[in-house]
């Protein structure tokens, strides 16, 4: 990300490198136009056993030349690949990660971020903030997890599932390390997706089992993970509202799933979860948390999506704690689980 406190303290008094500053930041919306048409066009894939020439790629895509040249150019000015001389182009550490199917991969994320759904709630984006209301009702006709779970919308639905597990690989080893599991027998991940974090700490501690309560569209792709992983016998996946209810469990996981919700919709969940939770019953949240305001801060940005696209909040450890207190839980140890992302450990009050 570029450091926009940097650029402001270096430019005080200097309107040339203010300007340069602004059109820097200006080119964000080139910069992910560029990585999701590596993405679409598969490019690094293409790149996967060996440096090409653009016209190569271009052949083996179906797209026209000199353009594929271009945006390659592009993508190498970015970091994303290399440039090799004479029109060949190989991949940088950061074009292995827009890669399909490599661990750590980044491409759905991408394609989901700069994707047709989310591109036309940005479109709306500053009556987001007039309203402050998200705006993908009135972009797409629906919220976004009711439009994800639309059948016509089905592979767009695969598509998100497939990058919350990507970005799942960069906090579950971290968080599951660092939970205390004592005293613990049944576990829920609420809101779970395909299950990459209940699954992650099952696998780690043999006496646990564990769910994932998810909309139903999405709980197959838990049972197919728990299958490969070869864990089905300790774990269901359960189909459902957190809403409306939750199964009851020693410890509940919420990850990534409170900064979907505005305040009084991510305590009614806290509630459901503190309600159904027995004396001495826990919960581990995982949420990026706005830091110090004024330097360069991933869950800034990341808020400004949640404004627009879920109508949600990322939070800072005060918000975090009235939404705790105002649903009957209370923090306690609160740790980095990497990725810029922490694990904030609550205790049933
Ligand atoms: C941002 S994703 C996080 C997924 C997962 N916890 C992770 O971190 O990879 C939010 C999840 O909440 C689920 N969800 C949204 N509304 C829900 C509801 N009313 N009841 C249950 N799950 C819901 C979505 O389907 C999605 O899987």
């Amino acid at each position: 990300m570029t450091d926009t406190t940097q650029i402001a303290d270096e430019t005080r008094n200097d309107p040339a490198a203010d300007a340069a500053g602004l059109m820097d930041l200006m080119l964000g919306v080139v910069k992910i136009q560029v990585l999701h048409a590596v993405a679409v066009l598969n490019i690094t894939d293409h790149l996967a056993d060996g440096a090409r020439t653009a016209e190569e790629v271009a052949q083996r895509e179906g797209s026209q030349p000199r353009a594929t040249y271009r945006l390659m150019r592009a993508a190498a000015s970015l970091g994303v690949l290399s440039y090799e001389g004479e029109r060949r182009f190989g991949l940088t550490g950061r074009g292995q990660l827009l890669r399909s199917g490599v661990p750590g991969s980044l491409r759905s994320m991408v394609l989901i971020q700069a994707g047709y759904a989310h591109w036309q709630s940005w479109g709306l984006f500053p009556e987001a903030v007039r309203q402050g209301t998200s705006q993908t009702k009135e972009a797409l006709g629906a919220d976004i997890f009711d439009y994800l779970g639309r059948p016509e919308n089905a592979d767009v639905a695969a598509l998100f599932a497939d990058a919350m597990a990507d970005l799942s690989t960069l906090t579950v080893r971290g968080a599951v390390a660092a939970l205390d599991t004592a005293g613990v027998s049944t576990v829920v991940d609420v809101g779970g997706s395909d299950g990459q974090f209940v699954l992650e700490l099952l696998a780690a501690r043999p006496g646990l089992r564990g769910q994932v309560l998810d909309l139903p569209h999405v709980v197959d792709g838990a049972r197919r993970e728990a299958d490969k992983r070869g864990l089905t016998e300790r774990f269901s996946a359960v189909p459902g509202d957190f809403f409306a209810a939750v199964p009851a469990a020693d410890l509940y996981l919420l990850k990534t799933v409170l900064h979907d919700w505005d305040d009084d919709k991510a305590i009614a969940i806290l509630r459901k979860c503190r309600s159904a939770a027995p004396d001495g019953g826990r919960a581990l949240i995982v949420e990026t948390v706005v830091g110090e305001i004024g330097k360069p801060d991933f869950a800034t940005m990341s808020d400004m999506g949640m404004l627009c696209v879920t109508g949600g909040i990322e939070r800072d450890l005060d918000e975090f704690d009235a939404l705790f207190a105002a649903s009957g839980w209370r923090r306690g140890k609160t740790y980095p689980v990497g990725g810029g992302y922490h694990g904030l450990e609550l205790d049933a009050v």
